[in-house]
C-alpha cells in the first residue's frame, strides 16, 4: 500500500525531472494540415468553443488528463487543477484511485477535486488490472461516489504493466467484465490508454460492451515506458531498464489513433498524448474527436498552483478559438466538415489501415450518452 503511494510520487518526480516524452516518433499532428482561410467566417469574438460530452456543458473542448492522488503532493496537484477547471468550465480526471481503495484514510486526496471544482466534469479512475482481477462492482460504485464523478475512466496501460517491476499484465478478462460494468454501474465508462493509443479493433471491442467513450492517449507525449525505464535505472534492474529503452516510443501515433476509433465506431473520442497547443486541440477535433485531453504539460504547471494552470488552459483555448479563426469556422462543429491533408506516414497508415476518413465528418460533435 506504502508501496503503491511512494509509486505514484516517483512518477511525478521522474514526469517532472526527467526526459520522458517520446523521442523517436511524434504524435504526427504535423502531418494534418488545416486549411488556411483569408477571409474569416466570423468575428473573433463571436467564435463559439462550447460543446458537450456525455451529456456535460464545457465552456471549450478540453480535460485535463488523469494524473494523480493518494498522496499529499497528488492532492496538492489535484487542488490545483480542480480551482482551475472549475473557473473556467473544463474537466479533469483523478489518477488511479487504487491507493484509496487500500487505504480509505487518502480518500481525502482525491476527495478535494470535488471540493474544489463542485460544477465541473470530472471522472473517477481505475487500471484494467485490477478489473481483471476482478474488483468488485461495489469497488467501482464506491470510486465513482468518493468523489460523485460524472464517469469511470479504466485505464489500459499494457505496456507499463510489462516494463514496471510490480506490473500485473493481465490480458482478456477485463474484456469479459465490461459489460456488466457499463451495463449495472449509474455513470458512463470512459476506457483510455496512457500513451501507446487505442487501435480500430479495441474500439470496437470497447464498443460492443457498452463503453460511452474512449480516450486514445497516443503516442507521441508521455511514455510510460521511459517513466519505468528511470525507475528501473534507479533500482539496478538492468532488464526492466532495458525493456524501457526499447519500448519508449512504442504506440500507435495519437492522430492515426483519433482515426483509428473516429472512423470505425460511433464512440464518443477523448484525442490525448502529446496534445501540446490548441492548434493540436483543433487538428484532433477535426479528425473527430470530440474533446482533448492533456497530462503532462498541466502537472507541470500544477506543481505552481492554480493560476498556472489556468493560465495554460486559458491559453490552450486562445489557440484554438484562434484556429478556429484562420479556418473559417464559427464553432467547433464546423471543423469537421472542412477539408483537412493528410500527409506523409500519416496518409499512409490511413491507406494501409483501409480507414475512410470521410467518417470523421458524419460524426456530431459533442454528442454522447
Ligand atoms: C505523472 C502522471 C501520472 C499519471 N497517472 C495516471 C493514472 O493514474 N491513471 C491514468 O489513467 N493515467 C495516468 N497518466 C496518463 C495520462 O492521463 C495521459 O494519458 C498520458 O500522460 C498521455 O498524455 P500527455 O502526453 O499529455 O502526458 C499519468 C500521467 C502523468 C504525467
Amino acid at each position: 500500500m506504502a508501496e503503491v503511494k511512494s509509486r505514484k510520487d516517483d512518477h511525478i518526480k521522474i514526469c517532472l525531472k526527467r526526459d520522458v516524452q517520446a523521442r523517436g516518433t511524434s504524435t504526427w499532428l504535423e502531418h494534418v494540415w488545416l486549411i488556411h482561410s483569408a477571409v474569416p467566417a466570423a468575428d473573433y469574438e463571436a467564435i463559439e468553443l462550447r460543446t458537450s460530452f456525455l451529456g456535460h456543458e464545457f465552456s471549450a473542448p478540453i480535460v485535463v488528463s488523469a494524473i494523480t492522488g493518494g498522496t499529499k503532493l497528488g492532492a496538492s496537484l489535484n487542488a490545483a487543477i480542480a480551482e482551475a477547471v472549475e473557473e473556467l468550465g473544463l474537466g479533469m480526471g483523478v489518477g488511479s484511485q487504487r491507493a484509496a481503495l487500500e487505504d480509505p484514510g487518502v480518500a481525502s486526496t482525491f476527495k478535494v477535486a470535488r471540493e474544489r471544482a463542485p460544477t465541473a466534469f470530472i471522472m473517477a479512475n481505475i487500471g484494467y488490472s485490477e478489473v481483471a482481477r476482478g474488483l468488485p462492482l461495489s469497488k467501482l460504485e464506491e470510486l465513482v461516489s468518493m468523489i460523485e464523478a460524472n464517469a469511470l475512466a479504466i485505464h489500459l496501460n499494457p505496456l507499463q504493466e510489462v516494463v514496471q517491476a510490480e506490473g500485473k499484465p493481465g490480458g482478456q478478462a477485463f474484456l469479459d467484465r465490461l459489460a456488466e460494468i457499463t451495463d449495472h454501474l449509474g455513470v458512463p465508462v470512459v476506457v483510455k490508454e496512457v500513451g501507446s493509443g487505442i487501435s480500430a479493433e479495441v474500439a470496437r471491442e470497447l464498443e460492443r460492451r457498452g463503453v460511452a467513450a474512449v480516450d486514445v492517449a497516443g503516442a507521441g507525449g508521455t511514455s510510460w515506458a521511459a517513466v519505468e525505464h528511470y525507475r528501473a535505472l534507479k533500482a539496478h534492474d538492468e532488464l526492466r531498464a532495458r525493456l524501457g529503452q526499447t519500448f519508449w516510443d512504442w504506440g500507435i501515433p495519437t492522430a492515426a489513433s483519433v482515426l483509428e476509433v473516429a472512423c470505425t465506431t460511433s464512440l464518443s473520442v477523448i484525442a490525448s498524448g502529446g496534445l501540446r497547443t490548441g492548434l493540436d486541440i483543433a487538428k484532433c477535433l477535426a479528425l473527430g474527436a470530440d474533446l482533448a485531453g492533456l497530462a503532462w504539460p498541466v502537472l507541470r504547471e500544477a506543481i505552481k498552483g492554480p493560476k498556472a494552470v489556468k493560465w495554460l488552459l486559458e491559453a490552450l483555448m486562445e489557440e484554438l478559438r484562434a484556429t478556429l479563426f484562420i479556418t473559417g469556422c464559427k464553432r467547433l462543429a464546423d471543423l469537421r466538415s472542412k477539408p483537412v491533408v493528410l500527409t506523409g506516414p500519416l496518409a499512409e497508415w490511413v491507406r494501409a489501415r483501409g480507414l475512410d476518413i470521410r467518417r470523421r465528418s458524419q460524426r456530431p460533435l459533442g454528442l454522447g450518452s
